[in-house]
């Protein structure tokens, strides 16, 4: 009988062993198990050592050579912690998006009153970046600019609540034209797509005037696989496109479709005509544009009166039958400027160029 349950308890003690063995094992294999059963409280006494404790120290030999053994692959590949800190990429689509919006060029709104509306989130400069997501493309946004401060508040004030909503990685550089010479839109744009470019990569540059507020928020600003046209439905013209091959008021580009035009041209000083050098521009490159239908492709424009020295120039529209050569040497390639002051708002930055006079 004795020698019976000295057997059994040998067998007790032998499978105890063989058990607390293959526990490891399944725990050297399992590493998320381990923080969660090391946690638990074994009551199973053997000698004066507890289960647990016993479990307990085998888990932190194995935890130590397993850890000795990631450091050494660290560099390789990330580790969970890091990869669940990594942001995806924003949606397509935007979730935020209203669609039509109510605008409206009201008198009484001040400088005080869109800077507390519009500053949280963005950073020096006119900058914002989504938080929850990492953005597509990059966008500078060039506003060619002179004496136009009230027209610049209302723009800012609808348009960094839109562009927050769009999801873009954006910064809004307005060219302010130094002095009282001719005014000069496209050589302004020049300008500011190197000045921007000296800040940040950005991949994705968008053009707008600063009196063009869009009536949609789905009028995404951002680049696409053609040159885009996105004011393609002003008030002023009943909100449809005056002429076929109208390019102005708000378009955009990708870096390298900009580039495959020679840029802008800098030399049509004066009202009129520069935006239908850059529509061949982009035809003569061989692209198309593209463009939002006419309901999303809505915007108000600013009334206002023709600006001093800014008249049409009766040159530009001949200087239009030569585009197909001039672009070649009247662009980006040959622009010239200097830069005559810098400031930094936390709603955009203001860039003070001297672009010259007419030759
Ligand atoms: N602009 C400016 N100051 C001027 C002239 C023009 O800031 O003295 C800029 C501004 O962004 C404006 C754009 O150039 O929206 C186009 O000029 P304008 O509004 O006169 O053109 P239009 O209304 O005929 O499209
Ligand atoms: C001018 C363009 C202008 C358009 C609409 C055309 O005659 O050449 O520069 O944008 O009219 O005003
Ligand atoms: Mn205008």
């Amino acid at each position: 009988m004795a020698g019976n349950f000295k057997r059994l308890f040998n067998f007790l003690v032998l499978f105890s062993f063989v058990s607390v063995a293959c526990f490891v094992l399944v725990l050297f294999y399992s590493r998320r198990s381990f923080v969660v059963i090391v946690s638990e409280k074994h009551i199973l006494t053997l000698g004066n050592k507890t289960f647990s404790g016993m479990v307990k120290e085998q888990v932190a030999k194995l935890l130590e050579r397993r850890i000795k053994a990631s450091n050494k692959s660290s560099e390789m590949a990330p580790t969970p912690s890091a990869v669940s800190l990594t942001l995806g990429p924003c949606p397509e689509n935007p979730p935020d998006l209203i669609g039509p919006l109510l605008v409206e060029f009201d008198f009484g709104r001040t400088w005080e009153h869109v800077r507390k509306e519009v500053s949280p989130l963005l950073q020096k400069g006119g900058r914002f970046k989504p938080k929850d997501c990492v953005a597509k493309q990059k966008v500078a946004i060039i506003i060619p600019f002179r004496n136009r401060h009230e027209h610049l508040k209302h723009w800012l004030y609808y348009l960094h609540p839109i562009l927050k909503r769009q999801l873009v990685d954006y910064g809004v550089y307005v060219i302010n034209q130094d002095g009282e010479g001719v005014f000069n839109r496209a050589k302004l744009m020049n300008a500011g797509y190197v000045e921007a470019l000296k800040e940040y990569d950005y991949d994705c540059f968008l053009f707008s005037d600063v009196d063009l507020v869009p009536l949609n928020d789905r009028n995404l600003y951002r680049c696409f696989d053609n040159p885009r046209h996105l004011a393609i439905g002003m008030d002023k013209f009943n909100f449809d496109l005056p002429y076929k091959t109208f390019f102005g008021g708000v378009a955009s580009l990708y870096k390298h479709q900009y580039l495959k035009i020679n840029g802008f041209p800098n030399t049509y000083w004066g009202w009129g005509g520069e935006d239908d050098d850059i529509y061949k521009r982009i035809v003569l490159r061989g692209m198309q544009v593209s463009r939002p239908d006419l309901l999303t492709g809505r915007y108000r424009m600013i009334k206002h009166q023709r600006d001093a020295h800014n008249d049409p120039n009766p040159k530009n529209p001949d200087k239009l039958f030569q585009t197909h050569w001039t672009m070649n040497a009247d662009g980006i390639n040959s622009l010239k400027y200097t830069v005559k002051n810098i400031e930094k708002d936390i709603l955009y930055t203001f860039i003070t160029v001297d672009i010259g006079s007419p030759e």
